[in-house]
Parts: C-alpha cells; sequence; structure tokens
C-alpha cells in the first residue's frame, strides 16, 4: 500500500528522519532520506542487536550503527560490514503530488 510519509519538501541532500507507520503487524520504525539525490527507506533498526539506527552515521550509501558498527546500504538494506550478517528491510520510495510515498504492507 502506498503511504504518504513526509512532503518532499522536507528532506535535502544529507538528510534522515525517523518515522513510525502503524501496520497490522505493529508500528514499523523507518529511516527516510536522501542521498546523492535519491529517496531511501529502511528499518531504523539494527539487525545485529536491535539498535536504532536514526543516529547512524552516513557515508556514501552506507548507514553505520552507533553500537557494534555495523553498515548497510540504504538503498538495498544488504549487509555491508560486520558484525552484522543480515540485511535491513528497505521500502520501494515513489514521489506522488510532492510527497515522499513508501510502499508498504499493512
Ligand atoms: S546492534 Fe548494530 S552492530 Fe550491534
Amino acid at each position: 500500500m502506498l503511504t504518504p510519509v513526509l512532503p518532499m519538501a522536507a528532506l535535502v541532500e544529507g538528510d534522515k528522519t525517523l518515522i513510525r507507520v502503524n501496520t497490522n503487524a505493529g508500528v514499523l520504525e523507518i529511516l527516510v532520506g536522501m542521498i546523492e539525490g535519491r529517496y531511501f527507506a529502511v528499518q531504523a533498526r539494527c539487525s545485529h542487536a536491535g539498535q536504532s539506527l536514526a543516529n547512524g552515521r552516513i557515508v556514501g550509501d552506507e548507514i553505520t550503527c552507533p553500537r557494534h558498527g555495523a553498515r548497510f546500504c540504504v538503498f538495498s538494506g544488504a549487509c555491508t560490514g560486520a558484525p552484522a550478517t543480515q540485511p535491513i528491510a528497505s521500502f520501494p520510495v515513489l514521489l506522488e503530488a510532492g510527497k515522499v510515498c513508501l510502499n508498504i504492507e499493512h
């Protein structure tokens, strides 16, 4: 289901923000941002031990978990650095009527 989450103007290059979306499975915490002119949306919890990635540092297209240093691609959610071994969820982003919209199963 396409869910509008932010006005496009709310994010500029290098920004990221934490949003919460209610789903049938509970509240999803998602990190939405823009890097290299592209929007991204990924699960806001590290797959290693559940640390919030809200304060993770982004370099290039990778976010680093502030707890033990695992790295993830912000576009695909792929794990790119230990100690995590599993990816984080990523969500397709569409821009519609000036809004950043995510394709999320509700
Ligand atoms: S909780 Fe993220 S690397 Fe351990």
